[in-house]
């Protein structure tokens, strides 16, 4: 066999391994699945709980790094379950408990009481045993019987090997590295109890930030109204958009809620709702890039609020909060729409402003997809689904003055301060009509909806 040599030297097997690796036993059929059922097991327990840590999370680089990190999971439990697919017939068992066991294990990380044990329980525990794991399953199964997951298992740990840079990142001190995950050491006997999962699991929807939002009630400046005013030139809206893109902070804060307290829809309704999650999450930060790119400090100029996320969270109930937001997506289409900003950016010659706009439009025809499929198909007439999250949206209470009245903010008119840090930084002279605007939204909302006395 030594001696065996392919056509002209040409790679043999398709490159994919050495002849001799070809030709080891590797792991049955049998075992190959009930591995990738644990991987899958796994990440999906992952996608959970970062997606359910995302709101009451304050730090606003986990809350963005939790967004990126739920896509991710999520994408690998798709490619997992439809390689397991591919080697059984149905019932595929994928939403069964692999192992006793690994479910304390997630429900504890899930329940950690603090910022800093989620972080060491998922980044220094689950995803080094998940990598592990994979990597395990490279090295043992034959590489050309079961190339398809060993596919799967090297796109897995791509990214794998991404969060945990991450991790690393966030985490100072160290700990040593978890076991095996994929089963495969013998089990070590102890009976493990259960410490901050012992209560059943409660998901916080109540969304916190960090010192760099200092007034999350202000609903001072009417993003809306300025933009759409045509007696406003582009330039100034460019900050503005900067300003909406960032506030899609709170998106995420909500979405999350909706994907972590509906149980029972099929594993793509997750995915998909947890990819516009992530982008939801892009769209903020590409607002925090636009205002660095101006040099505008946000944290002080820019008051971010996190009042849609928290009255939809805990006011509405989980499909209504689906109705508001596909309310507010399909509306994004015409005249206060996608194009309108992406035309806004281009005619402001602030390339980065027109960038932006054209993937935060994209992405939308993207969030509409996603909503036809998981929100409308609920209705049997479309117009009713619209009607529908126009009235939910209409029955969320926002008290704005019942805040002021509270001390809970003063809706301070920041606006000034900001447009003038970009008039520094463009070396203009501030137009005085920009200067001296001060819609709130008390009156308008978002959507440029008279808001009715009652609400
Ligand atoms: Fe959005
Ligand atoms: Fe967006
Ligand atoms: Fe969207």
């Amino acid at each position: 066999m030594n001696d065996y040599k392919s056509y002209r030297n040409l790679p043999a097997l398709a490159g994919i391994c050495p002849m001799k690796e070809a030709m080891k036993p590797g792991l049955s059929v049998e075992e190959c699945v009930r591995r990738l059922k644990r991987y899958h097991y796994a990440f999906k327990r992952l996608h959970q709980i970062f997606a359910a840590r995302i709101t009451a999370e304050p730090i606003y680089e986990l809350k963005m790094g939790f967004s990126l990190h739920a896509h991710l999971c999520a994408e690998h439990v798709t490619a997992l379950r439809r390689r397991v697919g591919e080697m059984r017939e149905p019932p595929l068992g994928l939403d069964l408990v692999p192992d006793a066991h690994l479910e304390i294990f997630f429900d504890e990380i899930r329940a950690a009481p603090t910022t800093a044990e989620l972080i060491l329980g998922l980044y220094e525990k689950a995803l080094p045993a998940v990598k592990a794991a994979l990597k395990h399953h490279i090295a043992e199964t034959n590489p050309l019987a079961d190339q398809p997951s060993v596919r799967v298992c090297r796109f897995a740990l791509l990214e794998v090997d991404d969060m945990l840079m991450f991790g690393a990142q966030t985490i100072a001190d160290c700990l040593a590295a978890a076991g095996a995950l994929d089963g495969t050491e013998k089990a070590s006997g102890r009976e493990i109890a259960r410490r901050h999962s012992a209560r059943p699991y409660q998901y916080d929807g109540l969304p916190r930030r960090d010192e760099r939002f200092p007034d999350p009630y202000n609903m001072g400046v009417n993003a809306e109204v300025f933009l759409y005013d045509e007696k406003f030139r582009p330039e100034p809206k460019t900050v503005m958009m900067f300003y909406k893109r960032l506030r899609e902070v709170d998106v995420p804060e909500m979405m999350a809620s909706i994907i972590t307290e509906t149980s029972d829809k099929p594993w793509d309704y997750y995915r998909d709702m947890t990819r516009q999650l992530w982008d939801e999450a892009r769209h903020a930060m590409m607002g925090e890039a636009g205002f660095v790119s101006l040099g505008i400090d946000w944290p002080r100029r820019v008051m971010v609020n996190f009042t849609w996320s928290l009255a939809l969270n805990t006011q509405l109930k989980p499909i209504e909060r689906h109705a508001v937001l596909y309310f507010i997506e399909q509306g994004l289409m015409p005249r206060n729409g996608k194009r309108f900003e992406w035309e806004v950016g281009l005619a402001s010659h602030n390339p980065l402003s027109a960038l932006f706009q054209d993937y935060d439009w994209a992405d939308e025809v993207l969030h509409a997809r996603i909503g036809r499929d998981w929100y409308l198909k609920e209705f049997d007439d479309a117009k009713k689904a619209v009607q529908y999250g126009d009235q939910c949206w209409s029955r969320v209470l926002m008290d704005w003055n019942k805040w002021r009245e509270g001390g809970l903010t003063q809706h301070r008119n920041w606006w000034p301060e900001a447009y003038q840090e970009a008039c520094k930084h463009w070396g203009v002279q501030p137009d005085p009509v920009v200067l001296a605007y001060s819609t709130t939204y008390e009156q308008v909302r978002a959507d440029l909806k008279t808001i009715s006395a009652s609400g």
